[in-house]
């Protein structure tokens, strides 16, 4: 199993289907995911692919391939999941802030839902009463995640409903006969810390003898992985290890079985994608030399957006010597993509790859400036198909109105 795509094919993929240009390796996909099941392979575990990180069609298919179920933060995604085959058990739906249409639309496809706020809790309990069985989305109060725009379990968080309203919570359920089957809390994402899961195991715990007709504790997604070398990742095997004593513990204290879900988006494909694009200019200014390239925030935006660093390496000529660049985009604002990165000599028209773009890459772009959004690849056993088309200029226009 290839788990890195090598510069010489990289560079070749993006000669085939030109540039900016994504490409996901299935096999790094595949890689991630057993490494889930092996480390919780001793305890009861289910795994949802939270979609929203890539939801080409061709990953959604292949990580139905591979037997991981899938989570939806939208009734779109949840249909992309049934358009590729995945059945209704197998799919989760975890959103915010919705109309209680979105929920009826989703009890309409039968799948596993879990509820976000009060007032679309009542809602649910007047409609469907015992019929259908829930999940409640709570919010813990735990500061958690690699930054604040990605932090959602604290206390100031619009995410879930606030554990300290939880009478209210209890209140619902009983006037409505409710069936909660499962909670679920979310804390952020890139979360480091392993103790940040128990501390949510914990308040689970507290809070199982209110709910007697419980199956699943979802712990939401949030593990992190490496964006650097030497970067501090979650530790998988101890968490799995983790988990099996807490399910254990659980399961002793209330003689009944319950099932952990764990809903990963970037552990699964952030690495496995690269942004290839090509240097259009280079301009020296000062000490610095910035190189240009043909992409910029419009087609990735975290850096710009998280100040996330995202690694960076000159795939066409790898034996130049090392220089210091600054690579920015072609955006019409500040969108740089590195500041004072040590590359291989950059020449213009050399090929720069942008790594962990697998995850919220493709699926934040926008056509800002009236760019089109690049092409997307898909590596299966060291093979490459093009999974979409780069825009064109009807794209541009589609969906437009021209009234005067
Ligand atoms: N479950 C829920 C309810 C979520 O809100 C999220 C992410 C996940 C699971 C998956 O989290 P992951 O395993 O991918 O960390 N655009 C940001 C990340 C936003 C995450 C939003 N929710 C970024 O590029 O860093």
């Amino acid at each position: 199993m290839q788990q890195e795509l090598l510069p010489e094919l990289l560079c070749s993929i993006a000669n085939t289907y030109g540039t900016p240009l994504y490409v996901y390796n299935a096999d790094k996909i595949t890689a991630q995911f057993r490494n889930l099941q092996s480390s919780f392979a001793n305890s009861n575990t289910r795994f949802f692919y939270a979609s929203k990180a890539l939801t080409n069609i061709n990953i959604l298919k292949h990580i139905l391939s591979i037997g991981c179920s899938i989570d939806c933060s939208s009734v779109n995604e949840a249909h992309l999941a049934i358009h590729v085959g995945f059945k209704p058990e197998n799919i989760l739906y975890t959103s915010n802030g919705i109309d209680f249409s979105e929920i009826e639309e989703a009890v309409s496809l039968g799948i596993n839902i879990n509820i976000d706020s009060l007032s679309n809790l009542e809602k649910f309990g007047k409609k469907y009463g015992h019929s259908y069985p829930v999940g409640i989305r709570l919010r813990p109060n735990i500061m958690a995640g690699g930054n604040l725009k990605i932090s959602t379990g604290h206390s100031n968080s619009k995410f879930g409903i606030p554990i300290e309203q939880l009478n209210e919570i209890l209140d619902l359920v009983q006037q409505n006969q409710i069936f909660i089957r499962g909670l679920h809390i979310h804390t952020g994402s890139e979360i480091k810390d392993v103790s940040v899961f128990m501390k949510v195991a914990e308040v689970f715990f507290d809070l199982v003898p209110h709910f007697p007709e419980l199956e699943f504790l979802d712990l939401g997604g949030g593990f992190k992985v490496a964006y650097k070398n030497n970067d501090h990742i979650t530790d998988i095997n101890l968490l799995g290890n983790e988990i099996e004593k807490f399910l254990k513990g659980l399961e002793s204290k209330h003689q009944r079985k319950f099932q952990c879900w764990f809903e990963p988006g970037k552990y699964l494909v952030s690495e496995a994608g690269y942004l290839i694009t090509k240097v259009n200019v280079l301009k020296t200014s000062n000490n610095t030399v910035f190189a240009g390239v043909n992409s910029g925030l419009n087609h990735l935006i975290r850096p710009m957006m998280y100040d996330a660093y995202h690694r960076i390496a000159n795939i066409s000529n790898t034996k130049g010597d090392i220089k210091t660049y600054t690579v920015t985009g072609n955006i019409c604002e500040t969108d740089t993509f590195g500041t004072d990165r040590s590359l291989n000599e950059v020449r213009e028209g050399d090929y720069l790859a942008i790594y962990n773009a697998g995850a919220y890459g493709f699926e934040m772009s926008s056509n800002y400036n009236a760019r089109y959004k690049p092409a997307e690849v898909i590596v299966v056993d060291g093979k490459a198909s093009l999974i979409r088309k780069r825009d064109e200029f009807a794209d541009l226009l589609r969906n437009q109105i021209a009234v005067l």
